[in-house]
């Protein structure tokens, strides 16, 4: 598995798999799918400056897109932290991918991006998100009541999070 910057070549295939997971993602993720072209050039707009990075979580052995993960609300100074969001697709999930993709930029994120913290907040009913945040070494912090507008509704979210200690 290896994790890389998303790009503008990687319309065609992300489109693909947005509109096969439309219905996965609904329920789980705050934006809309991405499907047009014009939608995924406003997307990438959101990496332009400073304080959003997004990757792509692909296959080592034949390149293809398997999952994202964006790096989002980047502080710097005596913070050095970041909120992830991530999903996987509908013909991608439940195969590990996640896992080691989610693993890979727990180091890039500590040893490239200079990160100390990277935060997570998942719905509690979100039992695929949880297994995962989980067996990638995050640490339950708290709840947030009404955290995030998701699916027609505020939703209360759990907060975990990983800092370098607890990777060392
Ligand atoms: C949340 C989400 C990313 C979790 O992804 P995932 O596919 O479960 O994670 P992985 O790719 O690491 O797969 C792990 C699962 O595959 C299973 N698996 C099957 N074959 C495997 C293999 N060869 N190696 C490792 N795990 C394997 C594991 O047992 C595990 O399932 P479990 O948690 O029931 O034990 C995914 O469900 C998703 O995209 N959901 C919609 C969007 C979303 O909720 N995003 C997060 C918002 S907070």
């Amino acid at each position: 598995m290896a994790i890389r910057y998303v790009c503008l070549q990687d319309f065609e295939e992300l489109s693909a798999l947005h509109t096969e997971s439309a219905k996965m993602l609904a329920r789980w993720m705050p934006g809309p799918p991405i499907v047009t072209f014009e939608d995924f050039e406003s997307y990438l707009t959101r990496f332009d400056g400073p304080l959003h990075e997004g990757f792509l979580i692909c296959r080592s052995d034949t390149g293809e897109i398997v999952g994202w993960v964006n790096v989002n609300n980047i502080i710097r100074g005596t913070h050095q932290s970041a909120t992830i969001g991530y999903s996987a697709y509908a013909s991608t999930t439940g195969r590990g991918y996640m896992t080691e993709g989610l693993g890979l930029l727990v180091r890039h994120a500590f040893d490239e991006m200079e990160l100390h913290r990277l935060e997570a907040n998942i719905q509690p009913s979100n039992t695929a998100s949880l297994s995962l945040i989980k067996r990638v070494g995050f640490h339950r912090e708290g709840y947030s009541p009404n955290f995030q507008y998701v699916d027609g509704a505020w939703r209360d979210h759990e907060r975990w999070a990983i800092t370098v200690e607890m990777t060392e």
